[in-house]
């Protein structure tokens, strides 16, 4: 899962690339976008269908009862300003959590 409460920080850019990553190397991967902004469905809808292949999941709206039973490898994008329970939900999911952070310069 791919988390940090901040906006803008790179999740969805992340979450995709992992994706890709694991697709490419034959897992079967889906992707579960939690943001209702579907900045990762929608990329999925643009990506080319001849590449090899990432099932998207609305999870903002349906949770992961619609991830195929067989997925091997699940890539969370979280949505900003994520807290409290619903927080707790989701990290209580993920084996694994990457938190981006995007360098700034300061001035
Ligand atoms: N490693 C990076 N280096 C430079 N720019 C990046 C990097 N990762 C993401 N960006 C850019 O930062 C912006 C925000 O990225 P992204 O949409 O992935 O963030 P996000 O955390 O998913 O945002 P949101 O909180 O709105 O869901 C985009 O313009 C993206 O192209
Ligand atoms: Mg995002």
């Amino acid at each position: 899962m791919v988390m940090n409460s901040k906006g803008g920080c790179g999740k969805s850019t992340l979450s995709t690339n992992i994706a890709c990553y694991f697709a490419r190397e034959g897992y079967k991967t889906a992707l579960a976008d939690y943001d209702p902004q579907r900045t990762g469905l929608d990329w999925l809808a643009a990506r080319p269908e001849d590449l090899p292949k990432i099932t998207g999941v609305a999870a903002y709206d349906e949770g992961l009862r619609n991830a195929p039973r067989d997925t091997e490898v699940l890539v969370i994008d979280a949505p900003a300003r994520t807290h409290g329970s619903e927080l707790n939900e989701l990290v209580r999911r993920a084996e694994t959590i990457l938190v981006p952070v995007l360098p700034s310069r300061s001035t």
